[in-house]
C-alpha cells in the first residue's frame, strides 16, 4: 500500500476503492518531542478506542471497519480545516490565554481556579496544521474552513454534545475528561462526518480520585512518562533549548516506564469502554 501521510502517531495509507487505511502505531511523543521507543500495545488501544467511540456515539463518522488489531479502514473525506476543541475545565491553553489577557470564549470576568470545572462546556476551535494551533474567533473559523454559519453551528453543537456524552462515560468509570479535539469532513454526499481518531491523544483524562483543582493535574496516560522526563532532567533540557528554537534528541524510554505506560493505556481503555482489550 502507498503511504500517503505520516503523523506523529498514525500512518495513513491509500487502500482499495479509494478508502484510507489508518495504522495506529506505538509511537509516543511528549513536550512536543518524539521518542524512539515504542509503547507496547499503544496503537492497539488507540485503534480500539476509536472503534468504540465511532460505533457507540450518535454521529455519522468515517469508520468502515477495523481490519487488524491496530488498523482501521475509513472513508476519504474533504477535511474541514479546524480542530474542534471542547473544554469542560479551565485548563491547558485556555488557562494560558486567559491568564495572558488574550481573548477566550469564556464569559467569566474573574479568573477561574486552575483545573476547575466550567459552568458549561465551551467550543474553542483552533486552526489545524500550523506549527502551533491557534485559537480562532467564530468569524475567522468560518473563513478559514470555508463553511457557512449554519455549518459552523452544527460543528459547535455536535462537538459539545459528543463531549458531554464522552465525559459522562469517562466519569462513570472514575475519570474526568477535561477536554477533547474532534475533526470533521465532508463526505461524497456533502454531509458533515466525524473523522480522524478519538482516543487518549485527542482527549485528556484525569483520575477522579486524584483530582484537586488549583494546580496542574496529571494526565492519566502520559503522567508516567512526563514524571520520568522531569526526574532525568530532560524536561529542563527541552525548556532550555526551546529558548534557542531547538529540540533535544529524545532518550530511549526504559523498560519499567514503558511497562507502566502500556498498563495505563490499557486500563483507561478497559474501564471507560467496559471492554477487554
Ligand atoms: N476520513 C478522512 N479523510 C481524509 N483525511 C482524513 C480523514 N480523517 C482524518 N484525516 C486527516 O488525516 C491526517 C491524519 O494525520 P495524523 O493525525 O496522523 O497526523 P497530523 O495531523 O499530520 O499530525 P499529528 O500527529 O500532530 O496529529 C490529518 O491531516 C487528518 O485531518
Ligand atoms: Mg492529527
Amino acid at each position: 500500500l502507498k503511504l500517503l501521510h505520516q503523523g506523529k502517531v498514525k500512518d495513513v495509507y491509500a487502500a482499495e476503492d479509494g478508502n484510507l487505511l489508518f495504522h495506529f502505531t506505538d509511537r509516543i511523543s511528549a513536550f512536543d518531542v518524539r521518542f524512539p521507543t515504542p509503547v507496547p500495545r499503544k496503537g492497539e488501544v488507540l485503534c480500539r478506542f476509536a472503534e468504540y467511540w465511532f460505533t457507540t456515539l450518535y454521529a455519522p463518522n468515517h469508520m468502515i471497519r477495523v481490519v487488524d488489531r491496530d488498523k482501521m479502514l475509513v472513508r476519504p473525506l474533504k477535511m474541514i480545516g479546524l480542530e474542534c476543541v471542547v473544554r469542560g475545565y479551565f485548563y491547558g491553553s485556555l488557562a494560558e490565554r486567559f491568564n495572558s489577557g488574550l481573548p477566550t470564549p469564556l464569559s467569566a470576568k474573574t479568573r477561574p481556579e486552575l483545573a476547575s470545572r466550567l459552568d458549561h462546556p465551551i467550543f474553542d476551535p483552533t486552526t489545524k496544521s500550523e506549527e502551533h494551533d491557534r485559537p480562532v474567533t467564530t468569524q475567522e473559523a468560518i473563513e478559514i474552513a470555508s463553511i457557512t454559519h449554519k455549518q459552523y453551528d452544527y460543528l459547535s453543537e455536535t462537538s459539545v454534545r459528543l463531549y458531554q456524552e464522552m465525559s459522562d462515560r469517562a466519569s462513570a468509570a472514575g475519570y474526568i475528561m477535561s477536554d477533547v479535539k474532534f475533526e470533521f469532513g465532508f463526505d461524497a454526499a456533502g454531509d458533515i462526518v466525524l473523522a480522524d481518531s478519538l482516543g487518549p491523544d485527542e482527549f485528556r483524562l484525569w483520575k477522579a480520585s486524584d483530582y484537586s483543582p488549583g494546580k496542574i493535574q496529571d494526565s492519566y496516560d502520559k503522567q508516567i512518562l512526563r514524571d520520568w522526563l522531569v526526574e532525568t532532567g530532560f524536561k529542563r533540557q527541552v525548556d532550555m533549548l526551546a529558548a534557542e528554537g531547538k529540540k533535544p534528541t529524545a532518550p530511549a524510554i526504559p523498560q519499567n516506564i514503558l511497562q507502566k505506560l502500556s498498563e495505563r493505556y490499557i486500563a483507561a481503555y478497559e474501564s471507560v469502554t467496559g471492554r477487554d482489550l
